[in-house]
């Protein structure tokens, strides 16, 4: 019996979100309050007993508010018809779900998107993938990560958008407002994102997943928490927090983070899920004797839904009853839930988002596919092109493709693949092929594990009767993403060994490097002739990594992370401190800070990329020598296209702060644009700075620009030369 009319826009004008929340509030029983903030994960591709039957008896007592991993436009509205059919205030539940970046059409991983640097993209990315999994009955996606990475070890790199607070900062925005569009939910072609995780979840120490971090305040404020606060900025609905403890309080029971900051300084009006069991975790943290103790200090904390710990259900409304937990604090968290159940319109219509045909119709549909594409070619980053061996000719050339990553729809879609669907994918073989026809040869060499080495011979036969090698190396799904640290950060299994064999074979080599992180290139650079990084690319990764080895589109990927020579120099990034001692004291005086066995350099450069043309800078011109309190600057630089094709650039600004009363970064990225310039065109770039731009976190800890002398520097990565000064008075 469907007791919901399946109305649709326009909607009902009428009391406002507030109004009609606090009228719900004032019918609900305090077990049926504490329900709201009961989420539950549909177990139907896990071992063990269906959660079908065993959560019924609940969703109908109206004791759950929320289901992940529940997919599909029809298991939703099963699930939905039971919690809005037998529970006595009817409310619907949230389906929430990792669109991590894609629904069923996958695009690049997110790290790999933030190499485009080209938000309008990216934000196109996030609206196809919320337009899919709306469809097929997704309310909410536990994306954007805006966790700042800069430690390669790190498996969760993948999902990040690298190592710069500025550009971290930017992607979120851009993906917030992919997903929720101008947060209304007018249509349905928009998710409900979750900013995650809060905080510092990637600053693990070593690198290994889930582990502890120790950040000063000073560090998450000014690194940290940028992009958190972008999101915030942008509307973001929920936060996530983080599994990681900082400074001995766990994420998930952190005042300091969920009241002080996001609440009290941010003003933050959503609320906010715990990570997968993260409450129930804070037993193993050591910082509660029992799941009780763990409900009771999260909840008092400001984290405000339980996502499958079974913490909050049992004990939360005896907390309220012997006063441990106030009336006041359960009300602002179960009226979060439902406000964002009311801006969703599932009042209106439960099964808004489930619609078959809107699932068959949009799922995978060309104009998805195509920006897909257009998205992974982006995201290639161009590290080497010695003798300008790419773009590779169309016609008249024999290719060997050789590499466990060449056929691989499963590991070239990468982490977190939502309801990719294996079959969709588009491998660079398959791509090839379209292009070379029976000029292309192709052999899989080896696995990304083990050491078996029999498809060495085959991989020499192929290379031996053609021009070129492409040879795709990198890691498998399994290596990639959550709990997947790695230790090392070398080329697994026999790879190296098939990429010494091509080499001997004498062949020009281009090596497709096509994984969720950097792996180290020192030794294996100079036996390989080009290096592009597609990153794990997604669905259509093959046309994509195609159009940018023959040169149908010009590469214009940047790294979003310093690409490191060794693991030990490990964690590496532009925007560190200068240190009293950056440079010799005295000729040949070892007593520097540096390494007795490698260069401090990283091998390639935050905002590092390669063109098939070619970009060169000059003129910077500074508007005026001094920026007041209440002015801006104008920082101009002439970009001019020197090479014989078309090509985009991503023109970056950083500055450096000479003295503060704290120390300052060596350099910090202020601006960036991405441009597109024809052959001999050149073009004036112009970024505007204000004192606002120059705000860091002071010495006694308050946020503002200090007066003093500024360096900027203009150019194509973060090593850019061209400098120019300003003081701020
Ligand atoms: C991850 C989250 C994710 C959640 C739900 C956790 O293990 O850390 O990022 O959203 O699972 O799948």
């Amino acid at each position: 019996m469907a007791r919901f009319p399946l109305r649709r826009a326009p909607r009902r004008a009428g009391p406002s979100i507030d109004d009609r929340v606090r009228d719900l509030l004032s019918r609900m029983t305090l077990e049926e309050k504490v329900g709201q903030l009961v989420q539950y994960s549909s177990r139907e591709d896990m071992t063990g007993p269906a959660s079908g039957s065993s959560i019924t008896p609940q969703l109908e007592k109206g004791e759950v508010g929320s289901m992940l991993n529940v997919v599909g436009a029809a298991e939703t509205r099963r699930w939905q018809q039971i919690a809005v059919e037998h529970s006595r205030l009817h409310i619907p539940l949230l389906f929430g779900l990792d669109v991590i970046h894609g629904y069923r059409t996958l695009f690049p991983i997110p790290l790999a998107s933030a190499a485009s640097w080209d938000m309008a993209r990216i934000e196109q990315a996030e609206h196809i993938a919320a337009t899919e999994a709306a469809a097929a009955g997704i309310h909410w996606t536990f994306a954007p990560m805006v966790d700042i990475a800069r430690d390669p070890r790190w498996g969760r790199i993948a999902e990040s958008a690298g190592e710069d607070p500025f550009l971290g900062a930017a992607v979120a925005r851009a993906r917030v407002r992919g997903f929720q569009g101008d947060g209304s939910f007018a249509g349905t072609d928009r998710v409900l994102a979750c900013a995650k995780h809060f905080a510092a979840y990637g600053a693990a120490q070593a690198g290994r997943d889930y582990f502890t971090t120790d950040v000063t305040e000073r560090v998450l404020r000014d690194v940290y928490f940028p992009p958190f606060q972008a999101a915030k900025a942008e509307g973001v609905a929920t936060f996530m927090a983080a599994f990681n403890d900082i400074d001995g309080t766990p994420c998930s029971a952190n005042p300091f983070l969920l009241d002080q900051v996001l609440r009290r300084e941010w003003g933050f009006k959503g609320f906010v899920v715990s990570d997968w069991g993260s409450i129930e975790e804070l037993r193993a943290h050591g910082n509660v004797a029992d799941i009780r103790e763990a409900a009771l200090k999260a909840f008092n904390a400001g984290l405000d839904m339980d996502m499958e710990n079974g913490a909050f259900g049992p004990h939360v409304a005896e907390f309220v009853r012997t006063g441990k937990v106030s009336l006041a604090r359960l009300d602002q968290a179960v009226g979060a839930i439902l406000a964002a159940k009311f801006r969703l319109g599932l009042f209106e219509d439960p099964y808004r988002f489930s619609d078959e045909q809107r699932q068959a119709a949009l799922l995978l549909a060309p104009a998805h596919l195509e920006a897909a594409r257009d998205l992974a070619r982006r995201s290639c980053v161009l590290l080497k092109n010695k003798d300008a061996v790419l773009p590779l000719k169309t016609s008249g050339l024999k290719v060997a493709l050789v590499g466990p990553l060449a056929d691989a729809p499963l590991d070239q879609v990468g982490t977190w693949h939502a309801k990719a669907d294996k079959n969709d994918t588009v491998t660079v073989r398959a791509a090839l092929e379209k292009v070379y026809g029976a000029g292309l040869r192709y052999a899989r060499g080896c696995e990304t594990q083990g050491d078996d080495r029999s498809g060495f011979a085959a991989a020499r036969a192929a290379a031996a009767a053609s021009d070129v090698v492409v040879l795709a190396l990198g890691e498998d799904v399994f290596q990639s993403g959550e709990s997947t640290s790695r230790a090392s950060l070398d080329f697994s299994g026999p790879q190296i060994a098939l990429l010494e064999e091509l080499h001997r074979a004498g062949k020009p080599i281009v090596l497709l490097l096509m994984a969720g992180r950097p792996l180290l290139l020192e030794k294996i650079e100079p036996m390989v002739d080009a290096i592009l990084v597609p990153w794990h690319p997604g669905t259509m990764g093959g046309p994509a990594v195609a159009d940018v080895l023959t040169g149908a589109y010009n590469p214009s990927g940047k790294l979003p992370i310093s690409w490191p020579r060794s693991v030990g120099q490990i964690p590496l990034f532009y925007a560190h401190k200068n240190s009293g001692r950056p440079e010799p004291l005295r000729p040949k005086d070892p007593y520097f800070s540096r390494y007795i066995d490698l260069p401090n350099s990283p091998q390639f450069p935050f905002g590092f990329g390669l063109s098939y043309t070619s970009f060169v800078y000059d003129q910077l011109r500074v508007s005026a020598p001094v920026l007041t309190e209440s002015g801006a600057l104008t920082v101009t630089v002439r970009v001019r296209n020197i090479g014989r094709r078309a090509g985009e650039e991503v023109v970056q600004l950083y500055v450096r702060d000479r003295v503060g009363s704290v120390t300052r970064p060596v350099r910090e990225l202020k601006g960036f644009q991405k441009i597109e310039l024809a052959a001999g065109e050149a073009r004036d770039v112009a970024f505007s700075l204000t004192p606002a731009d120059l705000a860091f976190w002071r010495a006694d800890m308050t946020f503002g620009a200090e007066p003093g002398d500024f360096d900027v520097f203009v150019g194509p990565d973060a090593t850019a030369s061209l400098t120019a000064s300003f003081k701020l008075d």
